[in-house]
């Protein structure tokens, strides 16, 4: 059944929706008129609309429609947007130029889906509708992000431009590149070559679970050129989507030891690219080429991702090789550390005075009980009590709990699935329902940026896969970034209403199974195609 008011198709949910009566009518008489600092949405809008709708959308001084920034407008924020659709003209105005490539989307939306499809498939018309109304729009948190695991499985910079765009459909505005991990290096970095030569490449993987599976027998690889990077970061400015990369330390570095066995704990050993999934036990050395192994990797990646943060890793790092190690061990006593296992601090707090002091903001993930180095950002991915504790003490954090957000958990219970990563079944209202959010001390605590999904590659070697594992739980969690809580009832009804535009889009999504008849077990995803 379509919606009664065109608002309950927006996804995520705008703050206020007030419909108006009429229509405006997008034909190819209609042009775009920008003020100073808006001509990059105006260009969105055409990339956007122009190859499906077959409208120019031709800039003119006395355009229909009319995109503006207004620093008068500050209330609305970086994000925020006013929209007033009225039957002559459309006006979208916003603070700051991001503000408006929010609106565009919106505006999108409230077209017809085919708007959204591709030439071959659109529907030619001349005339497009869009309903009158007047929204105001204003994001309930300022990160709202998707990690892509490019580690463990490579995916190619066309994958990742895709969903940047599919991102900025939704409202989302990181995507958290993880590029680096035991199985696999993917960024180039000038000063060690091999890096990518030997670490981008491995052997073979496992087919399923660490204990449960064989190999393949397969090599994987692959890695960006330095310009496929750049260009997505640019790509993804255009959408007011930020690349924040991530290069992780101390552990989950065997791709790098393989490449430079010298920057690991025992040297005198050659490693393999790690074929295995799981916690490797191999982690750097902490000796002085290390240190500057270290600010080399972070100053080209500094050069490449003008990203005001940078993600550090620092989850899943066994100790052993360092009480194991006598130089490890001397290093922990002339730093007057209490044992070798606070290295693990005290190598990513130098990793993070060395981008703070290039006015970059390290991101670390909380594990338990260690307390992050002060000034890291913090994600909270294994408990809600650690994202609790990290505000408490002053970090800002991203809420990015396994259960609620990890995507490549299996999004039913039903025999038969696709191999997910073992854990949790996360279904859509799981995934809707987020977290409860730590409450931010009122004396000048940490504060809760947002949330962000996480999608581990390990099960996922295909573009298919990811479209797959993100949507439509993804549209979940962009809904909850964007609009704050809604209903579960509420955000089904507009999920209905949005599967069409991803469809027009061609996204893989996931599909529910059938809903059981013979059982009283419900599905445990909503059937909602
Ligand atoms: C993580 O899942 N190891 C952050």
């Amino acid at each position: 059944m379509p919606p009664h008011h065109p608002e309950e198709a927006l996804l995520p949910r705008p703050t206020r929706y007030t419909p108006r009566s009429g229509h405006f009518t997008l034909d190819p008489a209609t042009t775009v008129r920008t003020t100073p600092g808006a001509e990059g949405a105006a260009d969105l809008l055409r990339t956007l609309l122009t190859p499906s709708t077959g409208l120019f959308l031709a800039p003119s001084r006395t355009g229909t429609i009319t995109l503006a920034v207004d620093a008068g407008l500050h209330g609305l924020g970086e994000e925020g947007y006013a929209l007033t659709i009225s039957q002559h003209s459309v006006m979208l105005r916003a603070a700051d130029p991001t503000g408006l490539l929010r609106g565009v989307q919106t505006l999108r939306q409230l077209l017809p889906a085919e708007a959204l499809g591709p030439v071959a498939r659109a529907v030619r018309r001349d005339r497009w509708e869009v309903p009158c109304a007047e929204i105001t729009d204003i994001p309930h948190h300022p990160w709202r992000g998707l990690m892509i695991d490019v580690a463990r499985h490579f995916h190619d910079a066309a994958t990742l431009r895709r969903h940047v765009d599919l991102m900025a459909l939704h409202k989302l505005n990181v995507l958290h590149l993880h590029l680096t991990d035991d199985q696999g290096w993917r960024m180039p970095v000038a000063s060690y070559p091999r890096l990518t030569t030997v670490g981008a490449h491995r052997a073979q993987s496992m087919t399923g679970p660490d204990g449960t599976s064989g190999f393949d027998g397969r090599p994987h690889g692959g890695a960006y050129t330095r310009t496929e990077l750049a260009d997505l970061v640019a790509y993804a400015a255009q959408r007011g989507v930020r690349v924040v990369p991530e290069v992780g330390m101390p552990g989950h570095v065997r791709a790098a030891l393989a490449a430079y066995p010298h920057l690991g704990n025992r040297p005198e050993h050659t490693l393999g690219v790690w074929t295995r999934w799981g916690v490797c036990e191999t982690v750097l050395g902490v000796h002085d080429e290390v240190l500057d192994f270290l600010r080399a990797v972070l100053d080209e990646v500094m050069e490449v991702f003008p990203s005001p943060y940078i993600h550090l890793g620092g989850d899943e790092c066994p100790t052993t090789e360092w009480e194991q190690s006598p130089r490890a061990r001397a290093r922990a006593a002339a730093e007057g550390l209490p044992s070798p296992a606070a290295l693990h601090g005290w190598l990513l707090g130098r990793a993070g005075a060395h981008l703070l002091e290039h006015g970059r903001r390290p991101v670390g993930w909380a594990e338990d009980g260690a307390l992050l180095p002060p000034g890291f950002t913090v994600m909270s991915w294994r408990d809600p009590a650690h994202a609790a504790a990290a505000v408490r003490h002053g970090h800002d954090v991203v809420l990015t709990h396994h259960r609620t957000c990890y995507l490549d958990y299996a999004q039913d219970d039903l025999p038969g699935g696709p191999a997910a990563q073992p854990g949790p079944v996360v279904d859509l209202r799981t995934v809707h329902g987020g977290d409860p959010e730590p409450q931010t001390p009122a004396d000048g605590g940490g504060r809760i940026l947002g949330t962000q999904a996480q999608i581990w590659t390990e099960f996922a070697p295909r573009a298919a896969d990811i479209d797959r594992l993100a949507y439509p739980r993804l549209c979940a969690l962009a809904d909850r970034a964007w609009s704050g809580p809604t209903s579960w009832a509420d955000f089904t009804s507009r999920l209905h209403a949005h599967l069409p535009r991803l469809d027009a889009l061609g996204v893989r999504r996931h599909q529910p199974a059938a809903p059981r008849t013979t059982s009283a077990t419900p599905a445990r995803t909503a059937p909602l195609a």
